[in-house]
């Protein structure tokens, strides 16, 4: 198995944040350069058969989403797609219809939103979902009673980043459904985290990074869209699209993903990835993740004033986990002092007006950083 000492992470560092923007193993680097050396051999020929690469590259991460290769598209970023979404959804509906989201969204994504549909008349309504956080079926109702006959669309996380809870999508997907309610989920934290199956999910759009979880380079991530709603997703770029020589995959294809020159080489690595993920075996790398991100949540919720996020434990099946810390935290002043003073890289932030702190477990993290995690949090907070 991949150990730390595979990544370029920072021997003096415990890295608890692979959260944020995730971390890529040296192997997985080199793979990448091999791409980008390709490249420059030959850049004409190599973007005559960019069309071929790509395509083989779709079609790997398809089949490990349960997805057709043909309604995916490779995007550099989740934010990207979340922006696809929200402007092709701006240009349909009328003002006065609703979105229907949740207050732990990624603030990057609830702009997109606010930039393409509260601008036209459009309502971006927030289910408020408490903190601690309720069971699965609780979330499922505070979201469901805020559905009014103007919902037009759904737009939730799958996992959410300020508050690291998993959101029962795959419920509110089946009932959005039944109603005629599109559903658009912002899957960032769940490739490579937590089983995903795009073709019984039942949502209408699906986007999500690679780069964080599976731990391929940055800027790769994909876009999935129902083929009944492919027509109305623009590139936010127009450039030679369906004209161009990207013609295998179909017009959504081409008018998505040839965006004029760029680096495709975080793309083509996925295949090698998915390949090394089977070698790990990768839910052997979850389970020992988990356990560690579990241990990391009882050390802190031992310190008086901290607590779990979620309160009925779901939680312990992720590998990002949250807790809540004392009202007074000066959540600045704190993660400047683990990270300056401890070494300890975690998230430590005010959501909602609680101050939270985030960890996350990977196959790099090792039990020695979630001790100094553990004690650095209760030197603090007992100094
Ligand atoms: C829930 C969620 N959505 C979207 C993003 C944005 O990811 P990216 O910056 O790769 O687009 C993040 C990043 O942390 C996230 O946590």
């Amino acid at each position: 198995m991949l150990s730390r000492s595979d990544f370029l992470l920072r021997s003096d560092v415990a890295f608890l944040n692979h959260g944020s923007f995730g971390a890529c193993p040296r192997i997985v680097l080199e793979e990448q350069r091999r791409w980008v050396e390709r490249m420059e051999q030959q850049p004409v020929l190599f973007f005559r058969e960019a069309d071929e690469l790509m395509q083989s590259a779709r079609a790997a991460l398809a089949s490990y989403l349960g997805a057709r290769a043909r309604d995916l598209i490779y995007v550099t970023n989740s934010t990207y797609g979340v922006n696809v979404a929200a402007h092709a959804f701006g240009d349909v509906l009328a003002p006065g219809d609703e979105i229907l989201t949740t207050d732990h969204e990624y603030g990057a994504c609830d702009r997109a939103w606010s930039q393409y549909c509260v601008s036209k008349g459009i309502r971006y309504v927030r289910a408020e979902i408490p903190i601690p956080v309720p069971s699965a079926e609780e979330i499922v109702e505070i979201i469901w009673s805020k559905v009014t006959p103007r919902t037009k669309v759904l737009f939730l996380s799958h996992i959410t980043s300020p508050t690291a809870v998993r959101f029962p999508v795959e419920e509110l997907c089946a009932r959005a459904k039944e109603v005629g309610i599109r559903s658009v989920i912002d899957g960032s934290h769940a490739p490579g985290h937590i089983p995903l199956d795009l073709s019984t999910l039942q949502a209408d759009v699906y986007t999500a990074n690679c780069h964080k979880w599976m731990c391929t380079p940055k800027g790769s991530a994909f876009l999935w869209v129902t083929e009944e709603l492919q027509y109305m997703m623009s590139p936010l770029a127009v450039s030679w699209g369906r004209e161009s020589s990207w013609q295998q995959g179909g017009t959504f294809i081409a008018e998505q993903e040839y965006l004029g020159t760029r680096d495709i080489s975080p793309f083509l690595t996925v295949p090698f990835v998915l390949q090394l993920m089977q070698e790990q075996p990768w839910s052997a790398v979850q389970s020992k993740a988990r356990l560690l991100a579990q241990t990391a949540m009882e050390l802190l919720t031992r310190i008086s004033g901290v607590s779990s996020m979620c309160a009925s434990g779901q939680d312990s099946l992720l590998q990002m986990t949250a807790v809540t810390l004392p009202d007074a935290t000066d959540v600045d002043h704190m993660k400047e002092w683990l990270y300056t003073e401890r070494a300890v890289e975690v998230v430590v932030h005010r959501w909602l007006g609680y101050p939270i702190l985030r960890s996350s477990a990977h196959i790099h993290t090792s039990q020695t950083d979630v001790g100094m995690l553990g004690e650095a949090v209760s030197d603090y907070l007992i100094k």
